[in-house]
């Protein structure tokens, strides 16, 4: 089972196992090798949790447009009406895990199968027919029909236990999880059925996934909600009905062009919708491959993390702006970089001044800013047009997904103290969409920490040995939550060169 799990996970999984009591006092016998997985441990949720924690507030904030709540949004309760639920040939097996390996990936037609291997979620199929029963947030497994009508139970039988899912990709943390509403899934007793008649009936399968979590916060929205949703449906090529829990009017708004993504169909408000829904199958949960990863080798049809992006390029795309290669392709190009701006911490102090150094360099410079309440789609045409996007850590990098892959470079900024977070959230992602990474981890004497500790205080001196000694609260109030920098304006001044002539390098038109 160990092997099966994503990279990510193992540092987790070694360090929750081995170090918890054993090298914590530090006593033990193997002090290198059980102090080791420790850190790891450590590191590890660290990094989950800033990427997790940290932004929420600000992503939070009630400075949503309204108009997002407006007609625009998909409508959630109408009934769909397709019929062409489109499964290609009637006769074709519907194939509801994609997963290589997966216990379930050869369940037959009728059936209950639960993956519960893995290390961050656990998703459960239901194959055959499945109707909802709202009053108990059950799906109810029907044994399949004769021609007579009658139910067929020859070999229909199904294990009697009823199996609970959480659909959500953070099972490991648990007081999280426990907001996540707990959905059954059964074999309906024969009996059952007339209580249960289809108020709606779907050509296509559930994806029962939520709309909480930690949704408020962009990297988490796509970390645990949208790129695990499409990890599990994708190859269902949007034959497919999201039962949502959690629903509320501002995800459908802000993400409205990921959810018409993943399914031509309304979405359905589970935990309002007292109708019985009728499906030909269901999945219950969605899979986890890391943090923002897509391991090709897990999925049958060999996805990677550039066709996540692809998928949000079709969401996001403005098909009216034309292909930027066609413009100016005589004078001698500048490269866009665009330089995130955040307020309140991990401010860059001297933010113009790296600005116009950045456009001495060479690159026509973009200001974004961070959680300013634009659509995702403006966002998304501002981040696409960059060759290289720059941010001090918690600057919005999740939208490195939006860079285009093989071409752009994403450079973060590492504040004293959290270089090994910084690295942990985007580094894998940003090689998985066969981007450049850099990382410019800021010195002491780059840190406004330099104002408020002597210049020989722990905090400055070993950021690592002080985060060790005095652990998350530090990190949080310190170095995450009581930091600006002011950058060294010759070295950044010599990673921007070599990323600007980086970017020269390739040609101009490109995928
Ligand atoms: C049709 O229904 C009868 C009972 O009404 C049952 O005995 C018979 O097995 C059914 N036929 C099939 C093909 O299932
Ligand atoms: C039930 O299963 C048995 C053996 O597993 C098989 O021979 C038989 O054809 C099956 N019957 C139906 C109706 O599928
Ligand atoms: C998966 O895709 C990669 C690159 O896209 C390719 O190199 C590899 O051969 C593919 N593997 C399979 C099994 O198709
Ligand atoms: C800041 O510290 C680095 C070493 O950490 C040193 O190379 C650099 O010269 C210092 N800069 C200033 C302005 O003191
Ligand atoms: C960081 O900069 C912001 C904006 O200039 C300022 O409000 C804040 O007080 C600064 N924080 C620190 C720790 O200097």
């Amino acid at each position: 089972m160990a092997s099966k799990l994503p990279d990510a996970t193992k540092g987790l999984g070694a360090g929750g196992m081995d170090v918890e009591d054993g090298s914590g006092g530090g006593g033990g016998g193997k002090k290198v090798a059980g102090r080791w997985p420790g850190f790891v441990h450590f590191f590890f949720v660290l990094t989950v949790v800033t990427c997790a924690l940290v932004y929420a507030p600000r992503f939070l904030s009630p400075t949503v447009p309204v108009d997002f709540l407006g007609p625009r949004q998909p409508s959630s309760g109408r009934l769909p009406v397709r019929v062409d639920g489109g499964r290609g040939n009637e006769g074709d097996a519907l194939v509801l895990d994609n997963q290589v390996n997966s216990p379930c990936a050869s369940m037959g037609a009728h059936g209950i199968c639960c993956d519960r291997s893995d290390f961050n979620t656990d998703v459960c199929f239901m194959a055959g027919e499945v109707r909802t029963d709202a009053a108990s947030l059950s799906f109810l497994l029907f044994p399949p029909q004769a021609p007579n009508g009658t139910a067929n139970d020859a070999n229909a039988t199904v294990a009697e236990k009823e199996e609970r899912v959480r659909p959500y990709t953070r099972k490991w943390e648990k007081h999280l999880m426990a907001n996540i509403q707990e959905v059954r899934l059964r074999a309906a007793r024969p009996d059952e059925a007339d209580a249960h008649r289809c108020d709606v009936r779907h050509d296509a399968p559930a994806l029962v996934m939520t709309a909480g979590g930690y949704t408020g916060n962009l990297f988490h929205a796509f970390n645990d909600g949208f790129l695990p949703a499409w990890l599990t449906v994708q190859h269902l090529r949007r034959r497919v009905v999201l039962a949502v829990l959690a629903y509320n009017p501002w995800w459908a708004g802000t993400f409205r062009e990921l959810v018409s993504g993943l399914s031509d169909h309304h979405v359905i408000d589970l935990l309002h919708d007292k109708r019985t829904h009728c499906f030909p199958g269901a999945i219950v949960g969605t899979r986890f491959h890391g943090i923002l990863a897509v391991e090709p080798a897990r999925t049958k049809d060999n996805r990677t993390l550039v066709d996540f992006h692809d998928f949000l390029a079709g969401g996001y795309k403005d098909d009216s702006t034309p292909p930027e290669a066609t413009q100016q392709q005589q004078q001698p190009r500048r490269p866009r970089l665009g330089l995130y701006s955040r307020k309140g911490t991990r401010v860059i102090e001297n933010e113009a001044a790296v600005a116009r150094l950045a456009e001495s360099v060479g690159f026509d410079v973009s200001i974004l800013e961070t959680a300013n309440g634009a659509p995702l789609s403006s966002e998304y045409a501002a981040v696409s047009a960059c060759d290289v996007l720059v941010g001090v850590h918690g600057a919005d990098l999740t939208k490195l997904l939006f860079l285009r892959p093989r071409r752009a470079a994403l450079l973060q900024i590492a504040p004293l103290g959290v270089p090994h977070v910084a690295r942990g959230c985007y580094e894998k992602a940003t090689a998985m969409m066969e981007m450049q990474y850099e990382q410019y981890d800021a010195a002491a004497n780059e840190s406004s920490l330099v104002r408020k500790y002597p210049a020989d205080d722990v905090v400055l001196r070993d950021p690592e040995a002080a985060t060790r000694e005095r652990g998350w609260d530090l990190t949080a109030r310190v170095y995450l939550g009581g930091q600006n920098v002011s950058l060294d304006l010759g070295r950044f001044g010599d990673t921007l060169r070599r990323l600007h002539s980086r970017a020269l390098r390739l040609p101009v038109a490109g995928p």
